[in-house]
């Protein structure tokens, strides 16, 4: 990597033509990378360091140079130096004003410092223009190739001509720019790489609960309860029976907090008679990880359909199905082919087969490369109606499953229902709603609500009074 970053070539370089110079501070990871990387697009570079003669690992075609040498030498500097160590800058304030100054810098915490650091260093260079960008690159990225990393470089400043000029250098490398405004943007760029999976936080803790909750529920139910009335060990069912329960109950309720959201939402511009109150702060936060809860949920569906296609190379299912031929066998009676058993067996296991066809479905349109290629209604009709039959067919999948023996007492094992029932509660309760709120009266009100229509026009009227008094 060193011999070919001493030996690299400008890709596009063409020696009829004049080489912009762009001048990099810091000759440490990111400036190394960085560099190179600008070298290799037809720049010629200029390094900025502490230390020009410590300078093996730089390209041998970049020039490296004391930091006030080296910013005479180009009107854009990019400043791959820590916020701590811009003290140094306040020494050079002449030399660079006027100059743009990109400030690629990164926290180590999210709102680290009271002002970003990019508005940090406008303040103390206040004669550069000073522009934010590349802080979402990695210097891994820009050594290995960027093809298999992020390549979204966030731009703000308050000079558009200094931010134009970063933009063209970004598209040059091959990155993919977008302008985010003025610096005040910056603050909000620069918590974008500290973030960890913002979005993804609410719906993993809550999958962890429920599987949690699902878990020693089902051991009380079928380890603890049988050991204790029959002295039976069914430890055994932790490894398949249990989880095969617990996924798909899990994947289950998170599908219907999928579509809850949307439903208290309706309720609530019908009951406000308004959409234009704000939703409180739960619902919007609710609504906006909706995305990653179906694809948690979607997670969970496929573990639960690759438990299930184990289930007849099962020991414990095969040596029952032994047993209870020889069972029949022995007392000389078998047991009457039962239709409607042979209907409902076959009944929720299609419906489980449609739902998961479903949500994988849902699944493949939430793939940017395919949302991309669907317009908004088409991404609805997909998001919205076909997730509601999702949930329909999933919901008959276990209601179906229960059979007979749903709400049967004999189930009850220390008063503690199956754990589907449980698993249907949110559900039901979903659909239940959905269908109040598509009932002709109810839909049509809501349908006018969303087109912008008040119920309580007296606000709109005492408005009107109001201005025409002024
Ligand atoms: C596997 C899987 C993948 C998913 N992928 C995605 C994804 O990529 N992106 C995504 O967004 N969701 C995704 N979801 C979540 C879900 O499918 C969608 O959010 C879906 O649109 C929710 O439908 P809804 O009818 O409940 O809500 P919405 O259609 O969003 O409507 C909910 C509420 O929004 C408001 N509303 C809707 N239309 C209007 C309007 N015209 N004016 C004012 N207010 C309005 C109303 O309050 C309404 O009640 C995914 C789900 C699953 C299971
Ligand atoms: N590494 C990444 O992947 C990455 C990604 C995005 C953004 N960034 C940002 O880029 C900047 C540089 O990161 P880096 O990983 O390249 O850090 P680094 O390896 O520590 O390099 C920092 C450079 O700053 C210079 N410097 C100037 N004054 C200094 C001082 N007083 N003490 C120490 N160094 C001083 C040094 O260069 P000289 O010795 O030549 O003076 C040093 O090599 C940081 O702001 C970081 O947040 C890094
Ligand atoms: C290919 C698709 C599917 C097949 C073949 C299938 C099959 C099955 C089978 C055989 C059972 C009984 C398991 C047992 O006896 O232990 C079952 C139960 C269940 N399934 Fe599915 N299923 C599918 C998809 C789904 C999906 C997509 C969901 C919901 C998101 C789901 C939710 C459930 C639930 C909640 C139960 C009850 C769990 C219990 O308490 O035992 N299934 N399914």
């Amino acid at each position: 990597m060193e011999k070919t970053c001493a030996d690299a070539l400008p890709l596009t370089m063409n020696s009829s033509e004049k080489q912009e110079t762009v001048c990099i501070f810091g000759t440490g990871d990111f400036g190394r990378s960085l560099g190179f990387k600008i070298l290799q697009c037809g720049y010629s570079v200029v390094f900025g360091s502490r230390n020009p003669e410590m300078s093996s690992l730089l390209p041998s075609s970049a020039e490296v140079l004391s930091y006030s040498e080296a910013a005479q030498k180009s009107d854009i500097i990019i400043l791959t130096v820590h916020r701590e160590h811009y003290d140094f800058l306040t020494e050079l304030i002449e030399v660079l004003n006027g100059k743009i100054l990109v400030d690629v810098s990164n926290n180590l915490k999210i709102n680290q410092y009271p002002e970003s650091n990019a508005e940090y260093l406008a303040q103390l260079v206040p004669g550069a223009h000073v522009v934010k960008a590349f802080n979402t690159i990695s210097a891994w990225a820009l050594q290995s190739g960027i093809m298999d990393a992020n390549r979204q470089v966030f731009v703000c400043g308050n000079n558009s001509r200094a931010k134009q000029r970063v933009v063209d250098i970004a598209r040059t490398l091959g990155l993919t720019p977008l302008d985010q405004g003025s610096l005040t943007a910056a603050n909000e760029i620069e918590n974008y790489p500290l973030q960890l999976f913002p979005m993804w936080r609410v719906p993993f803790y809550l999958s962890a609960a429920l599987c949690v909750f699902f878990f020693f529920y089902c051991v009380i139910r079928e380890v603890i309860y049988p050991y204790v009335y029959e002295k039976e060990d069914s430890t055994f069912r932790l490894a398949i029976s249990i989880p095969n329960r617990v996924f798909p109950i899990t994947a289950l309720t998170l599908l219907a907090l999928v579509y809850l959201p949307g439903v208290i939402a309706a309720i609530l511009q019908v009951y406000r008679g308004t959409k234009y109150r704000r939703f409180p702060g739960w619902l919007d936060h609710w609504m906006l990880c909706r995305k990653q809860l179906g694809l948690v949920a979607l997670g969970f569906a496929f573990l639960h359909v690759i438990y299930t296609l184990v289930i007849p190379i099962r020991y414990y299912v095969r040596w029952r199905i032994r047993n209870i031929t020889i069972t029949q066998v022995m007392a000389k009676k078998d047991n009457p082919f039962s239709t409607s058993s042979a209907w409902l067996s076959d009944s929720y296991v299609s419906l489980g087969i449609l739902g998961f066809f479903l949500f994988v479905l849902l699944g493949i349109t939430s793939l940017p490369s395919v949302s991309n290629t669907v317009n908004w209604r088409e991404f609805r009709f997909v998001q919205s109606k076909l997730g509601f039959l999702t949930l329909i067919l999933c919901t008959a999948h276990t209601l179906v499953y229960g059979g007979k023996r749903f709400l049967n007492p004999s189930s009850l094992r220390w008063y503690l229902p199956s754990a589907y029932i449980l698993a249907l509660v949110i559900p039901c309760t979903v659909l239940v709603m959905k269908f109040i709120l598509i009932v002709p009266c109810i839909d049509k009100t809501l349908t006018r609500i969303r087109q912008g229509w008040e119920r309580n026009s007296k606000y709109s009227k005492s408005a009107l009074k109001g201005k025409s008094d002024i």
